[in-house]
């Protein structure tokens, strides 16, 4: 077939059939294939561009003449532009100039002669995104095209991703259109695309597992497993085992082996969450995983590899643990690759009306009237910090369709702490009735009240922790971690 290096002369080529300028031209893989131009007076490097670009699978029309490209290019979408640069010409940088300008979305590959270093510069600087040097290999050319192709593909993706955006009222599952979440659509578009680790960082119930679970949703191996593992809550030889695997008789129970999730992932996405509470040996190992790609089950002398991407999440300030020395830095740097940062609720009230729509939206599913907010109910929820976050704000609408009696749901459905609030506004209207309230003199330090919150909730429940974690719109990890601030052993017993 082709010989392996291209000369500008057409005895170098075995015969190809002939092409006219501007015909179309394809392998028929049957997947959709992307456009592809060559333009190149040369007919002995133009057909063979042709042949082996329809060969690979592209849609292939050729030109000789720079002024028929352009004809071309306006005739038709164009998804990848492969150009020659004529020696002592402009021509080929004028049009690369062109098309960047008029078809931003066209991958440009310039072809160079190898005397002309400067004019693949040149070509770059106009807006070609890479360059082949003649003569070029078969291989050559099918590498320059398929990395142009990739980039078209993502390019696509991502524009795809930020049309949906600018038509919905979020991404995905992810409501909310302040500009905080405008900007994390976007990283998020891109994000998704790649395969690099990611983390996430916000307080509680910002959203950081939904994100995690978006990132997924829109890469490209969503249809692969999305296999979740909190860090905070295991014991460090269970998560050991569930992340690495273990063999048979590894430990007591281990009746036969069992892949980890990085393994069972395949290709998939691992997401640890808590990653801050992950103790520093089990750092180490997760460090050495991503490192070489390949995990040591428990148990095990043989090393495993893996493939599954990672997304970890926390709440805690991971750089200032890396500070104190309770997070590996070099972890931590690993993890850091792309950092997302969820901002909290309070400093984007404009998607509280949105996320409260969406909520009770779900929650009138099957019911003969859409739940609403009264208007004072709405206002208060304005006005509240939602320290828990989109979580409080759910939970705090469920609790209040749970409690209302008819489809509007008024400041008396809501959480007492809210209820509170909106009583609080109602009376500063009178400055002087506020004043003498007895609210007003009965001011308490938040700690204070938090604390009340989080033992009458579990006592209420008769310390069902789960659930008072739930009705308190935090997550458990966080009650974990408030009752050790408080130094609370037995939520039941203890002051
Ligand atoms: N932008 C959003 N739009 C709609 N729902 C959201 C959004 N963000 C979060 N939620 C919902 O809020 C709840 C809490 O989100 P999630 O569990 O992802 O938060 P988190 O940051 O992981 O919380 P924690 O730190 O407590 O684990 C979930 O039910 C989730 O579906
Ligand atoms: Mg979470």
């Amino acid at each position: 077939m082709l010989e392996t290096v291209f000369h500008t002369s057409v005895m170098d080529f075995p015969p190809l059939p002939t092409t006219t300028p501007g015909q179309a031209h394809g392998a028929g893989t049957g997947k959709v294939r992307l456009n592809l131009l060559v333009v190149d007076a040369d007919p002995a490097v133009r057909s063979a561009c042709v042949e082996i670009a329809a060969q690979l699978g592209y849609q292939v029309l050729s030109t000789a003449e720079m002024g028929q490209a352009r004809q071309l290019l306006r005739g038709s979408a164009t998804d990848l532009l492969l150009v020659n640069l004529p020696f002592q010409s402009t021509q080929g940088l004028e049009l690369i100039a062109e098309i960047k300008l008029l078809y931003p979305d066209t991958a440009i590959i310039a072809m160079t002669s190898s005397t002309s270093v400067n004019q693949a510069v040149e070509a770059m600087r106009c807006g070609a995104g890479d360059y082949m040097t003649k003569p070029f290999t078969v291989d050559e050319l099918s590498a320059v095209l398929d990395r142009a192709a990739e980039r078209v593909n993502v390019d696509a993706e991502a524009r795809k991703l930020r049309e949906r955006l600018r038509l919905n009222q979020g991404l995905g599952a992810m409501v909310g259109r302040s500009a905080e979440m405008d900007k994390l659509y976007r990283i998020l578009s891109k994000v998704a695309q790649s395969s690099h680790p990611v983390l996430v960082l916000g307080e509680s119930g910002t959203g950081k597992e939904l994100v995690a679970r978006t990132i997924h949703a829109y890469g490209p191996n969503a249809t692969k497993p999305f296999l979740p593992v909190d860090c905070g809550s295991l014991v460090p030889s269970l998560i050991e085992s569930e992340l690495f695997g273990y063999v048979k008789g590894a430990f007591t129970g281990a009746l036969k082996s069992k892949d980890g999730l990085f393994v069972s992932a395949e290709g998939g996405t691992v997401f640890l969450d808590e990653i801050g509470e992950l103790t520093l040996d089990l750092q180490a190992k997760l460090l050495r995983a991503l490192q070489e790609k390949e995990v040591r089950p428990v148990g095990a002398t043989h090393r495993v590899p893996i493939r599954a991407r990672i997304v970890a999440a926390t709440n805690r300030d991971l750089a200032a643990m890396v500070e104190k020395g309770s997070f590996r830095k070099d972890l931590f740097y690993r993890l850091n690759v792309v950092n997302l940062r969820l901002p909290p609720l309070r400093d984007r009230r404009e998607d509280i009306p949105l996320l409260a729509a969406h909520f009770l939206d779900r929650m009138s599913k099957g019911q003969p009237k859409k739940y609403q907010l009264s208007d004072e109910a709405l206002r208060t929820m304005m006005r509240h910090d939602w320290p828990g976050n989109i979580r409080e704000l759910e939970n705090s609408i469920e609790r209040a369709c749970a409690f209302s009696s008819g489809p509007v749901l008024r400041l008396g459905d809501l959480p007492t702490q809210l209820q509170q609030q909106g009583l609080d506004v109602l009376r500063a209207q009178t400055p002087a009735e506020a004043v003498a309230s007895p609210v007003a003199t009965q001011v308490k330090p938040l700690a204070d009240l938090e604390k009340e919150a989080i033992l009458t909730a579990i006592r209420n429940l008769n310390g069902d922790k789960l659930l008072a974690a739930r009705l308190l719109g935090i997550g458990k990890t966080t009650l974990y971690r408030k009752l050790k601030e408080y130094g609370i052993q037995d939520p039941l017993q203890d002051d």
